[in-house]
């Protein structure tokens, strides 16, 4: 793993749009895993501004997000289907068809979660997976005592998740899903890359835990301490709580593949 830490949240998320853009040049039809979130929608403006800008090609990029409420259809201006679409889909020339969400629809959702499972595997697997950290410690909604091997299926939001997202619902809070579809912390850590991107104060005390504490159960993101090619991105108040962050920076700054990074403006 890797600790990446950015001087500001506008500055950690061009980072990470930075290197999902990289993995797309080198492997155009790459399978990416999308999160949403606050913390992501700063990655998508970024990733939709380099395709205007840079002609970005999504053409045959493939897409799997991580998880989508149960009982919210696509139209729905709170479903994860909708902010992808506003934040990412529409915006870019990704083709619809191949843009892929759990659907918290179905009669039958045990099956939807094996039919994801299937989709995922007949594309050859994710390539690169986002992730953002919950307050709960949560990756995608693997709320705490979610086994490290868990697959795709339905998960009881915990009342700090249900605190930290019930305001994106403002006037709807009270109709917010207190279940949701998510892809499980075994099919995350079978990506081939994982890039973790958290900023803010709030972060601060849950991260330092998901990424120096034991890996546990109780908190899902540290699961990524096993994963081979894992990167978490920062910023400064987000790192707050990291004993190591001065060797992290160290890390950056002395790392010959961080170089193009380091060098190039990361500024809007
Ligand atoms: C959403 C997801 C969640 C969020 C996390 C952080 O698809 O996977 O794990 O990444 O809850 O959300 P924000 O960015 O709103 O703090």
């Amino acid at each position: 793993m890797e600790v990446i830490i950015q001087p500001d949240a506008e500055r950690a998320a061009r980072l990470t749009a930075r290197l999902i853009a990289d993995r797309l040049r080198a492997k155009p039809d790459a399978v990416l895993g999308l999160a949403t979130g606050r913390t992501m929608e700063r990655v998508y403006a970024a990733l939709a501004q380099m395709h205007r800008e840079e002609g970005l090609d999504f053409s045959r990029c493939r897409t799997f997000n991580l998880d989508e409420y149960i009982g919210l259809p696509p139209e729905d201006p709170h479903s994860y289907r909708y902010y992808m679409n506003e934040h990412l889909f529409r915006r870019v020339n990704l083709r619809p068809e191949n843009t892929h969400l759990p659907d918290g629809m179905a009669a039958d959702l045990k099956a939807a979660c094996r039919d994801y499972e299937g989709r995922i595997r007949a594309c050859g697997g994710i390539d690169l997976q986002l992730l953002g950290i919950g307050a709960s410690g949560h990756i995608g909604f693997n709320e705490p005592l979610s086994a490290l091997r868990s697959r795709t299926r339905d998960k009881s939001l915990t009342p700090e998740t249900v605190a930290q997202n019930a305001p994106l619902f403002g006037a709807d809070a009270a109709r917010m899903p207190r279940r949701a579809l998510t892809m499980g912390v075994g099919t995350i850590l079978e990506a081939r890359s994982l890039i973790l991107l958290a900023t803010g104060a709030a972060k601060a005390e849950i991260l330092a835990k998901a990424v120096e504490g034991p890996i546990t159960a109780m908190i899902s993101a540290s699961a990524i301490q096993w994963h081979p090619d894992c990167r978490v991105i920062v910023d400064e108040a987000a790192a707050a709580r990291l004993q190591g962050r001065e060797y992290y920076r160290w890390i950056y700054e002395n790392e010959p593949d961080w170089a193009p990074y380091r060098n190039a403006s990361l500024e809007s």
